[in-house]
């Protein structure tokens, strides 16, 4: 039941910690709710698709099912959505089961580089259970918080008054990366339902292909992206994926909000992957979970060598080609050991195996997703590197500073605006411009000379990276903000 004079938020996203994650979409989405459910006032909850793991995660968490269900129709054909209902850290979640589409092992595709077939049916069905939810929940939310092009048809269809019990409900769109758009062939308009008439470039079309991210972007009250300089940048032909131009014609109601981490979950003094804990005060612990790692990953336990840690998806946009081209010199001269984690792009593995076949005791390419490794990575390492050739915001950087690892980044998207470099004499970390070897080359260079070189300077920007607060506490007040211009409440 709503208690009277609260707002009520609905986020609407396809993956949700801790049910399940392929990027940093799902950090945010379980992260943001939670927070703003902290904010006096705010009542906020989440759904996403009841994948079989997310179910099998939440079953664990205590899932239980609501009675009924909802049909959903796409295409002549009904779908039978069961909702299950978890409240975890105080936050209210549902996940909208459908087995034929949903009762699979991957949430967009057998492998991390595929797609399913039949993905515009999947978040056809998606977008309109979660409009249908509210009233089988009887709880109506004021806004309806979309997520990415997976959600992207949520404001599209509230604004064709697809849903008739939501009528004051107003949408915000967020997109986390405009480079997945969610494109598929006309005909899968009849999967939408929205009206044939909304096939043109206005609105849903993109040369002569529906656009789920189109959709959003366009009929959403509120657009916002993750950071304040992507919010820029997606308006030039450099980043915009060729919907810079629908960008700037939406710019009167877009914003850059800067992402938050989950303070509680990335905590160096208290993380329960971490062998030792550590704070600002005393950073002992860290050289603890330095040796560890070294341990762990079979390297030389080496307390002076810098020890460089990526963690990453494996596609283009994370230019680890810079890394794979730059690093050699470095690590033959001894000057630093390598670790990276991630899978992704069979290429790009390939190399990183080659990488590590040529340097066996100073490299280590720990292939696939490992949370626990993740937090061990970001805690035992020195510098950690993120040379993306763009990046909305990026969590990684965020979670380096908040363990005193300084991050290496180009300067781009979100890592422009969480970044200084300590060339200012009061940065954070390490900043370069052009994604090219050379610069990609002389900023490493720089960074193992400080860390070598001038100890006391490192540990001076190590005690500013980590004293900064980047928690969604701060950044959902940005939110509830927004929430509020669109409602009375
Ligand atoms: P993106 O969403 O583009 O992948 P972000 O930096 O926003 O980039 O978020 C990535 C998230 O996924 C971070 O929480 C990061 O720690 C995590 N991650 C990425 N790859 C792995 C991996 N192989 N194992 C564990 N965590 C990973
Ligand atoms: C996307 C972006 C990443 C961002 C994340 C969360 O996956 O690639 O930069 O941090 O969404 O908003």
């Amino acid at each position: 039941m709503a208690k009277s004079g609260e707002l009520r938020v609905l986020h609407v996203a396809s993956e949700v910690v801790p049910f399940v994650k392929t990027g940093g979409l799902a950090d945010v989405a379980g992260a943001l709710p939670k927070a703003l459910c902290q904010q006096r006032g705010i009542e906020a909850r989440v759904c996403l698709p009841g994948y079989r793991h997310a179910l099998r995660v939440a079953e664990n968490l205590g899932l239980r099912w609501l009675p009924g269900h909802l049909v959903i129709e796409a295409g002549g054909v009904d779908h039978h959505i069961g909702v299950g209902e978890v409240v975890h850290d105080g936050l209210c979640t549902y996940l909208l089961a459908c087995d034929e589409l949903f009762g699979r092992d991957g949430c967009y595709g057998p492998t991390p580089s595929s797609d399913y077939e039949d993905n515009a049916r999947r978040f056809s069905v998606f977008a309109k259970a979660a409009l249908a939810l509210p009233r089988f929940l009887q709880w109506i939310p004021h806004i309806i918080h979309a997520h990415d092009w997976q959600a992207g048809l949520v404001p599209a269809l509230l604004e064709r008054g697809w849903c008739h019990d939501l009528p004051a409900t107003r949408s915000v769109f967020t997109i986390h990366n405009i480079a997945y758009q969610g494109t598929f062939w006309h005909w899968d308009m009849k999967l939408t339902g929205l009206p044939w008439a909304m096939f043109n470039p206005l609105q849903v079309e993109h040369f002569s292909k529906l656009n789920f991210l189109k959709a959003g972007i366009v009929a959403a009250q509120r657009v916002t992206t993750v950071s304040r300089r992507y919010a820029e940048e997606i308006q030039t032909e450099d980043y915009g994926w060729g919907l810079e131009g629908v960008i700037a014609g939406h710019a009167h109601k877009l914003s850059g909000i800067t992402n938050g981490i989950d303070a509680d979950i990335w905590d160096p003094a208290h993380d329960p992957h971490l062998p030792a804990h550590f704070d600002a005060q005393d950073l002992s612990g860290k050289a603890v979970c330095k040796a560890e790692l070294q341990r762990e990953l079979g390297l030389p336990i080496e307390a002076k060598t810098a020890l460089v840690g990526v963690v990453s998806r494996l596609v283009e946009q994370k230019g680890i080609d810079l890394v794979l081209a730059g690093v050699d010199p470095y690590i033959l001269a001894g000057r630093m050991q390598l670790v990276v984690l991630g899978a992704g792009d069979p290429a790009i593995e390939a190399a990183l195996r080659r990488l590590q076949g040529r340097h066996p005791t100073r490299v280590c390419f720990w292939h696939g997703y490992n949370e626990g490794l993740a937090h061990r990575i970001e805690a035992g390492c020195d510098l950690f590197l993120m040379p993306s050739r763009f990046e909305p915001c990026g969590l990684n950087q965020m979670y380096s500073l908040r363990y005193g690892t300084l991050p290496l980044v180009r300067y781009t998207g979100g890592l422009a605006d969480t970044v200084t470099d300590v060339c200012s004499g009061e940065g954070n970390g390490f900043t370069f411009g052009p994604a090219d070897l050379g610069h990609f080359s002389a900023v490493l260079d720089r960074a193992l000379g400080l860390y070598q070189h001038f100890p006391e300077d490192w540990r001076r920007a190590q005690l500013r990276a980590m004293k900064e607060d980047h928690s969604w506490q701060v950044v959902a007040r940005s939110y509830a903000a927004l929430y509020r211009s669109l409602t009375w409440v």
